[in-house]
């Protein structure tokens, strides 16, 4: 099939390497010209794990095309899939102007019936507006379908390629039909194709967004009451998870949420309330729990060097907002890294993907560097912000001497604290207790029965 794709970001540049593997002829279009020129050199924007060999691929075998000319994108195809971005208004709404301009100017380059799809995250009744839009642009027959986009950053091309659901926010069957053929690929075993009409599959990325946000939420704030009542959020976390109602997935307690999608779909999920009178009382909830968690963890370290804050040099490990991405948007270790820079705290920071974006964002204002440990040298405290595997089982002996004392803040309970303890080191994790059992009982206990 015919495909084109709008927006060549985490979400476009996936699908649509990932729709070329189908064996589809795709055309990629952004309005970013240094991408595309890069692009068209094999140079790939983002990382994401496997991305690079299927876009290589795909290119080498004349699948996968891209350019910059939203009217060569619109001449080649039938199905055209918008995935430009939707960031937060000042209001909290999600902008949807990017979507708007593309659909209008795509109504505008059509020369006859096209499938306009949203892969973008958009709210309620978008898909009306663009359909109106569309409508008063052109004479052309189009159908609209919302094909909400669920991949996880980190792993987007497994998602992709092997997705949990596929939902297709359609009425008409021949559309359903042509939906059917493009993810057939992707559904060998069994079909994961949902359908349902487009305002319900809009809100139900919004409704998936704001369970996951949720649950953590009430994790981190689950971590505050253990640490106060002097009880271990892991063990609790491990209690609950088995229950089967309940799962054990999304319960990782930790310094936050952030990233280019939860902190802006909450927010526009708590606007589309306001903005039916509905409100969302327990997603505002979990987005102020969002926040304090965040400053709880940072105001710990700021506290602990009180009265010499001047002096105080942090050692940051991780600048993503999760582990296997190079996005820092709303990461938490941002968000906290400012309030060091408040406190007079002095930062350096290594990442091994994300450099690039924290560079954007704080400029000369902070250290990086290439090398985990070299920023260790004479450092106050390890913060660890994002749980890369590189710092699952970090060399503790050369931590400990490279320290100036031997402090770690751990944002992702990485570590066992009675092990790290017995090694001398001053051990601060999220709602565990001091007298923590050792990680290894459960497994231990289990494992004997
Ligand atoms: N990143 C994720 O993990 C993820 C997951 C699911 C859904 N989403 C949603 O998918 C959408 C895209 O997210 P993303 O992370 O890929 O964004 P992104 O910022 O990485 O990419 C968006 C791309 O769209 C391009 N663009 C913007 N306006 C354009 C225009 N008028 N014409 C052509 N290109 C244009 C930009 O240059 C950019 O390359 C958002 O709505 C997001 O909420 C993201």
């Amino acid at each position: 099939m015919k495909v084109t794709v709008v927006g060549t970001g985490y979400v476009g540049l996936v699908a649509a390497a990932c729709f070329a593997e189908g064996g589809n002829h795709v055309i990629c279009v952004d309005k970013d010209r240094v991408k595309i020129d890069g692009l068209k050199e094999g140079v790939i924007p983002i990382y994401e794990s496997g991305l690079a060999e299927i876009v290589k691929h795909n290119q080498q075998a004349g699948r996968l095309q891209f350019t910059t000319e939203l009217a060569e994108g619109v001449a080649h195809c039938l199905v055209v899939f918008l995935a430009v971005g939707t960031p937060s208004s000042a209001d909290g709404s999600a902008d949807i102007s990017a979507v708007l301009g593309v659909a209008g100017r795509i109504a505008e380059l059509m020369d006859g019936y096209r499938i306009i799809v949203t892969k973008s995250t958009v709210p309620v009744g978008t898909g009306h507006k663009v359909s109106e839009l569309m409508k008063s642009k052109t004479e052309h027959p189009f159908d609209y379908v919302s094909n909400p986009e669920f991949l996880k950053e980190g792993s987007a091309v497994d998602d992709f390629i092997k997705p949990d659901r596929v939902i297709i926010g359609t009425t008409n069957p021949a559309v359903m039909e042509i939906m059917k053929q493009l993810y057939a690929p992707f559904m060998r075993k069994r079909s994961r194709l949902i359908f349902m009409d487009p305002v319900s599959a809009e809100l139900t990325k919004y409704a998936a967004n704001s369970m996951l946000a949720t649950r953590i939420s009430f994790m981190n704030e689950m971590s505050a009451l253990c640490e106060k009542v002097g009880a271990d959020i892991e063990l609790v976390r491990t209690g609950i998870g088995s229950d089967s109602r309940i799962g054990s997935a999304f319960l990782f307690p930790g310094v936050g949420y952030g990233g280019s999608c939860f902190p802006k779909d909450v927010r526009a999920l708590i606007h589309t309330g306001e903005s039916y009178s509905c409100p969302m009382t327990i997603v505002e909830a979990v987005q102020s729990a969002n926040f304090h968690q965040q400053d709880r963890f940072a105001q710990q370290i700021v506290d602990c060097f009180g009265g010499r804050l001047g002096q105080t040099t942090v050692a940051v490990w991780g600048l993503a907002f999760k582990a296997r991405t190079d996005d820092t948007r709303e990461s938490p270790a941002i968000r906290c890294i400012e309030k060091f820079l408040d406190a007079g705290i002095k930062v350096r920071a290594y990442d091994p993907e994300a450099m690039g974006g924290a560079k954007e964002h704080f400029g000369e204002r902070i250290k990086t560097s290439q090398e985990s440990y070299d920023i260790l040298d004479g450092a106050d405290a390890l913060v660890v912000f994002t749980d890369w595997q590189e710092f699952r089982t970090p060399d503790f002996e050369q931590i400990a001497r490279r320290l100036k004392r031997p402090v770690i803040f751990d944002g992702r309970n990485l570590y066992d604290p009675v092990y790290v303890k017995k090694l001398g080191i001053e051990y601060h994790s999220i709602g565990r207790s001091q007298c923590a059992m050792p990680a290894a009982v459960n497994s231990a206990v289990n494992s004997a029965t």
